[in-house]
């Protein structure tokens, strides 16, 4: 599925459906390029689920984790080079936490620590975008590629067809 964002409003509102569905376990992956916007979405849903923590990419510290009404871990993998590094950093046993949820960002560099069951938002910029309102305050659009692997996250992708515009082009 793919939906449109066309401003930072619509981001936050996707947000609030995303959060409403989430239960413990949950594994959201989160792609697309450098400002797309992923750390955005990640601060919407935290807000949206209660949590007064500060959201930020957390690209030096590979990982946050912020206070809710359940524990929610923050992963950006972006400075991830290879499995070791996930592997020394306990990525398994973070997984299997089965009382958290978790953001991950730059989620292809799980490679074999992909869990067997996740929601992925692929975040896009529209192909004629204009590169000064890429970062403006009230934002812009972005397309965003939904899959999912596991039944258990048909509801979201349900919740948001409902109320987030579909993008037919
Ligand atoms: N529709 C939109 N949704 C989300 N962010 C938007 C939107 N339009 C503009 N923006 C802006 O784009 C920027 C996205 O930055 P963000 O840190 O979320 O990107 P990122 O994908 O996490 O990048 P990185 O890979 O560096 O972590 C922010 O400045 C945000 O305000
Ligand atoms: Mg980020």
């Amino acid at each position: 599925m793919e939906v449109v964002v066309r401003n930072y409003k619509q981001m936050c509102s996707l947000a609030s459906i995303v959060a409403e569905c989430i239960v413990p376990g949950d594994v959201f992956l989160l792609e697309g390029d450098l400002g797309a916007g992923k750390t955005t979405l990640v601060s919407s849903v935290v807000g949206a689920m209660g949590s007064e923590d500060m959201v930020s990419s957390p690209s030096f510290t590979i990982m946050n984790c912020y206070k809710a009404e359940m524990p929610i871990y923050h992963f950006d993998l972006y400075r991830i080079n290879d499995e070791n590094e996930l592997f020394n950093l306990d990525m398994h046993g973070y997984l299997d936490k089965k009382d958290a949820v978790f953001f991950i960002e730059w989620s292809e560099k799980l490679s074999a620590f992909c869990p067997d069951h996740f929601f992925r938002f692929k975040i896009l910029y529209p192909a004629n975008i204009n590169k000064e309102d890429i970062f403006s305050e009230e934002g812009c659009k972005r397309i965003i590629k939904i899959d999912y692997q596991g039944s258990k996250y048909k509801k979201i992708e349900q919740k948001i067809m409902m109320n987030v515009p579909v993008n037919n082009i």
